[in-house]
């Protein structure tokens, strides 16, 4: 069975209906698509910026009956591109393709590291309906790279069960050092039935380690460089899985199956393996 609707691999040409300036460096794009409106949290489009390139980019918002948006970090070409659109210029896209974070309805831990944060705040919509408890650490390198913040707080606003904390390389603002020195430091003295991250490899790494080490249930969002986004090219591949088709969420027991490259190798353009 297809991993994802026929429809959803055409592609088709959307205008930008607003554009959030997030900080220096990211940008929010609000698009309308009705199949993009109804994608589930964890779930990628790819946008084609003609003569350019086409990338993969998570949807961080589906909201009213047709609309949608991603968050863009500013990193080459394409994405410098998408930061030069305003409103009402068009963007390619297909999708939303991939599979999606499952929310559950215990204790979570929500982890998230510069732009890998666009897809949790998008999550964390369904995890405070559906979650007993959510704590949320977000991490930077300084103040202004803290994504969605005020997004965030104004979820969590009136919600006993709801906690945030962040942490900022420079100490601008909130624990100053890395995430996972909160995750550590937490999981030392209380449990979670789920951790669900999305960031840097490095940093999802340690949390893998983390959650072993607890024995906690784990959910990721990984990266892999995507060209047809429905399994077929083999570029995203992570040993026996297609980060694309299979993912773009993986599990601990999945994650495990792939050790030898999570977090130490991926393919460059050519499909070489390099290191991550
Ligand atoms: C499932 C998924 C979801 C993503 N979600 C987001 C998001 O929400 N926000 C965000 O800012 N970024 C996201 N990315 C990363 C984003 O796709 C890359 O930053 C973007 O493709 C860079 O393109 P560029 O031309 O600007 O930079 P380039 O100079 O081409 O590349 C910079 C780096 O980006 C990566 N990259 C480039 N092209 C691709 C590609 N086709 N597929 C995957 N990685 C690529 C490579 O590691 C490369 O070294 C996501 C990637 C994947 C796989
Ligand atoms: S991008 Fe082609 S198989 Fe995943």
């Amino acid at each position: 069975m297809l991993g994802y609707r026929i429809e959803a691999n055409v592609m088709r040409t959307t205008r930008i209906e607003k554009v959030d300036d997030e900080n220096e460096v990211v940008k929010t794009l609000h698009f309308r698509d009705h199949l993009c409106a109804n994608a589930e949290p964890g779930q990628f489009v790819m946008v084609w910026l003609p003569g350019v390139d086409e990338i993969p980019m998570s949807i961080s918002s589906a909201y009213q009956s047709r609309m949608a948006s991603i968050t863009v970090g500013r990193v080459g070409e394409a994405t410098r591109m998408l930061h030069k659109k305003t409103k009402g210029d068009f963007i390619g896209i297909r999708g939303p393709f991939g599979n999606s974070f499952r929310p559950i309805e215990g204790r979570v831990l929500v982890v998230g590291g510069g732009t890998g944060i666009a897809p949790l705040a998008f999550l964390l919509e369904r995890l405070v309906a559906s979650a007993q408890t959510v704590k949320c650490f977000l991490g930077a390198k300084n103040r202004q790279e803290l994504l969605f913040l005020s997004r965030i707080r104004s979820l969590f606003a009136g919600r006993a069960e709801t906690e945030i904390e962040t942490s900022t390389e420079d100490g601008s603002f909130g624990h100053k050092g890395v995430v996972t020195e909160l995750v550590e430091a937490t999981l030392a003295t209380q449990t979670f039935d789920m951790i669900y991250a999305c960031g840097r490899e490095s940093m999802l790494l340690e949390i893998f380690h983390l959650a072993q080490k607890y024995e906690i249930p784990l959910q990721v969002s990984l990266e892999r460089i995507m060209r047809c986004a429905i399994g077929l090219c083999g570029s995203c591949n992570i040993g026996k899985y297609r980060v694309c088709a299979d993912g773009p969420i993986f599990t601990h027991k999945q994650l495990a199956e792939v050790k030898v490259e999570f977090g130490f190798q991926k393919r460059d353009f050519d499909g070489r393996r390099i290191s991550s």
